[in-house]
């Protein structure tokens, strides 16, 4: 049984785990946006990390998003996705993450005058070399803004239809207020349509978020929802998530960033609840935690077991978007992997 807390951090560390709540823009880690800046010539306020650090004053969702879009401008070029992918998908194999369903914002590009195959090709040639330099897989999600019009995103649906093959499914993301599901209930139905997974953000401690994940689940029809944790205030929802095995995607620094809390009372509830709650990480390179620090800052905020930790990593790859076949292989290297290291 690992005790001491260094141990327990290695054992999180190495614990193979799948993320599945990790939006690609919000890997952008100072250091590369210096360096996409001036590949790209383009002048920033800030010329060190720690002034970069220092605009990030964060306290809800819609203060971080305001900082977090407008760094989106140094990325260019397919080259610029490309390295920001393979950045992230180096760092998490450091982590032990085996699988990743990694979240993109076309429209947060699109918009300005970055298209659409710019972005895909550079995501997806990052994805096919930490494949075959890593043995990693990851799949792409692409979010819709829920502060955009429904046209809007029906439209970029419409535009990522050639590129079916490399988007597992749709998200929705964003500013929730005033954005509920509903406003999207036609573009998730053609994406169903389309064969798409479908998944949103309900986040923490929003106006009307029960009513936002009763839509979400019962009107949308979702495979997974984002964050969702406020669920546990209807028993109704819960009984209805847990009976359709309906997976949420926690973060627990993010939280803490957004809400003041890392809500992690509330994921181990879910979790005894038999909800298939996971572990992750958000906007790393902005929250400063990376998935395995998910795992030790829940630890850290709350009583949690090992056999909890090792439920949460199971959890991962139950919930994510994969073959069974690949499902029992990665459930059976956690089991050898928690019996060789307790
Ligand atoms: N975009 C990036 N992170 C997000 C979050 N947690 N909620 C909504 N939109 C986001
Ligand atoms: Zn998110």
């Amino acid at each position: 049984m690992a005790t001491a807390t260094t141990d327990l951090a290695a054992f999180i560390r190495g614990l193979p785990k799948a993320e599945l709540h990790l939006h690609l823009e919000g890997t952008l880690e100072p250091a590369l946006k210096f360096a996409l800046a001036s590949r790209n010539g383009i002048e920033l306020a800030e010329s060190t990390v720690a002034e970069v650090e220092a605009t990030y004053q964060f306290h809800d969702l819609t203060s971080f998003l305001q900082v977090y879009y407008p760094a989106m401008r140094v990325l260019q070029q397919a080259q610029d996705f490309h390295d920001l992918a393979f950045a992230y998908l180096t760092r998490a194999h450091a982590d032990g993450v085996r699988h990743v369903e990694m979240f993109f914002d076309p429209q947060a590009h699109t918009s300005r005058g970055v298209r659409f195959d710019t972005v895909i090709s550079g995501y997806r040639s990052a994805i096919v070399q930490a494949r075959r330099e890593f043995g990693m897989s990851a799949e792409l999600i692409m979010c819709f803004l829920r502060d955009q019009s429904a046209e809007y995103a029906m439209a970029t649906l419409m535009e990522a239809l050639p590129y079916k093959e490399w988007i597992i499914g749709v998200g929705l993301d964003s500013d929730e207020r005033g954005n509920p599901p509903s406003k999207f209930a036609e573009v998730f139905a053609r994406a169903r349509r389309e064969g798409f997974l479908l998944t949103m953000h309900c986040d923490i401690d929003q106006d009307n978020s029960i009513e936002h994940i009763r839509q979400a689940l019962e009107d949308i029809g979702v495979d997974r929802i984002d964050h969702g944790t406020n669920i546990i205030e209807n028993d109704a929802l819960v009984e209805l998530a847990r009976s359709r095995g309906i997976a949420f995607t926690c973060c627990p620094v993010s939280n803490s960033f957004v809400t003041q809390s890392g809500k992690s009372e509330e994921i181990l509830t879910l979790l005894n609840r038999g909800i298939l709650v996971t572990v992750n990480s958000d906007d790393p390179s902005y929250f400063g935690a990376y998935a395995a620090d998910n795992y030790v800052a829940l630890t850290n905020s709350a009583e949690v077991t090992i056999d909890q930790v090792v439920a949460l990593a199971k959890n991962s790859f139950q919930a994510s978007w994969i073959s069974t076949a690949r499902r029992d292989a990665f459930l059976l290297e956690v089991d050898r992997y928690v019996g060789d290291n307790t």
